[in-house]
């Protein structure tokens, strides 16, 4: 599914680019080399960074299992 028609941006890489270590929408855009421009894409991009970041393991979830 294409999520920024402006910037041919589609849900996988939205996705590749969040687990790249892309903070913010923002993060996305540059990571795609380009900018926002229309911004219509802006909330669901914001929604996928939260599920991504939902769904990863926090950073030190290892270490905490291991102590
Ligand atoms: S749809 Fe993403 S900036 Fe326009």
């Amino acid at each position: 599914m294409i999520v920024c028609v402006c910037n041919n941006i589609n849900e996988a890489d939205v996705r590749r680019a969040v687990r790249a270590g892309a903070p913010d929408a923002e993060g996305v855009y540059a990571v795609h080399g380009c900018t926002m421009n229309c911004g219509c894409c802006l909330a669901t991009i914001e929604d996928m960074l939260t599920e991504e970041r939902s769904a990863a393991p926090a950073p030190n979830a290892a270490k905490s299992r291991a102590a």
